[in-house]
């Protein structure tokens, strides 16, 4: 039984607090968060206790942390959990600097503790299945990735500030997602970003729309569109071409149910956003970071992986800034 607590009980905090109640391998002892109010609602939800952080970084009774607080306090959490020798699971992005990534990676690798880094997209049943697809072979060599990535509406400009950008904070799960099906490490990007929805997100430094283009060594190519508005739910599609195919998901609706009329065909709206898209997802990961820590086998994705989507939104960041194509660093 792999005994668990949770540090931040916000909007993810509570998403894995429900899938650890939910795996028959794991326990979830405790929750902490600097807001008591926050800790005591989320307590009284899953009916656990409260302890503080620094009480469930050195609790003999918990083996394992999920770092759900916000993106600044990572790293000193990485840095006290590994001290610890807890088994990590941090969420994404691990820290908005690589350099600072690359330090809780020596942090993590000197203590010898697993880490899992939560792109829980990987997850999800209808990637994953057109990944393992593309992975064997079923429509050739890839050749071009295409994935679209909107959101219903915009996060309040309080949020954008400290986001790292539309890059590092939103299109990092699509990052992640091109290496997941490319096959090949990305190694130069082209960026482009503009202001078309939301003029509080100019005024915070940032872009609400957004493309990019990768490029492999051999030439695989992957265009990524983010937006910050959509006017029909949450926007996820992911296409993947190759020399004997192609394979792609289409957006989950809300329900199946088309109607036929002298109008036309018609079908329900997307799903409203990732909690509702992605709950398979987060089951899914956390079963699998259960799974690895109880038998000793490396959870993935992993830090290092982590790492190499923050160097691309960092390079994407860079190209967008300096209108021009950045090499991605090794
Ligand atoms: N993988 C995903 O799909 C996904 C989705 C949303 C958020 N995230 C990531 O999860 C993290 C949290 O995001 P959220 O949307 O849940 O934010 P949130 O603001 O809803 O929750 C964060 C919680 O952390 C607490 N907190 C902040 N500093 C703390 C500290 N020093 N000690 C203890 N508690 C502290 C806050 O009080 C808050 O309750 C971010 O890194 C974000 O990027 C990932």
């Amino acid at each position: 039984m792999l005994r668990i607590g949770i540090l931040g009980c916000g909007r993810i905090g509570q998403v894995h607090a429900h899938s650890i109640q939910r795996i028959s391998q794991a326990t979830l002892v405790a929750v902490a968060d600097a807001s008591a109010d926050a800790a005591k609602a989320c307590a009284r939800r899953f009916g656990i206790e409260v302890r503080d952080t620094a009480g469930i970084l050195a609790a003999k009774d918990i083996d394992a942390v999920v770092i759900a607080t916000s993106t600044p306090t990572h790293f000193d959490m990485i840095h006290a959990a590994a001290a610890e020798g807890k088994a990590i699971f941090c969420e994404k992005p691990i820290d908005l600097s690589s350099e600072r990534v690359r330090t809780c990676i020596d942090a993590i690798e000197r203590a010898g503790v697993p880490f899992m880094t939560a792109f829980n997209q990987r997850f999800d049943p209808h990637f994953g299945a057109l990944r393992q697809r593309v992975k064997d072979g079923e429509i050739g060599d890839v050749e071009t990735v295409s994935i679209t990535s909107r959101d219903p509406a915009p996060p309040p400009a309080a949020y954008i500030k400290g986001s790292g950008g539309i890059f590092r904070d939103m299109m990092i799960h699509d990052l992640d997602m091109a290496r997941f099906v490319l096959g090949e490490e990305p190694v130069e990007v082209f960026a482009v970003g503009s202001n078309l929805i939301d003029e509080a997100i100019r005024e915070a430094g940032d872009v609400d729309t957004a493309a990019v283009i990768l490029t492999t060594a051999s030439g695989r190519i992957c265009q990524i569109t983010n937006s910050r508005r959509t006017t029909y739910g949450y926007d996820k599609r992911l296409e993947v071409h190759g020399s004997k195919g192609m394979l792609r998901v289409s957006n989950v609706l809300e329900n199946l149910v088309e109607s036929a009329k002298i109008t036309g065909f018609q079908s329900a709206l997307s799903q409203p956003f990732f909690l509702e898209r992605f709950e398979a997802a987060y089951l899914a990961e956390m079963k699998h970071f259960v799974e690895a820590v109880s038998t000793g086998s490396t959870p993935i994705p992993n830090a290092q992986d982590g790492l190499r989507a923050q160097l691309i939104a960092d390079a994407a960041t860079l190209s967008w800034q300096e209108g021009r194509a950045v090499a991605i660093p090794k």
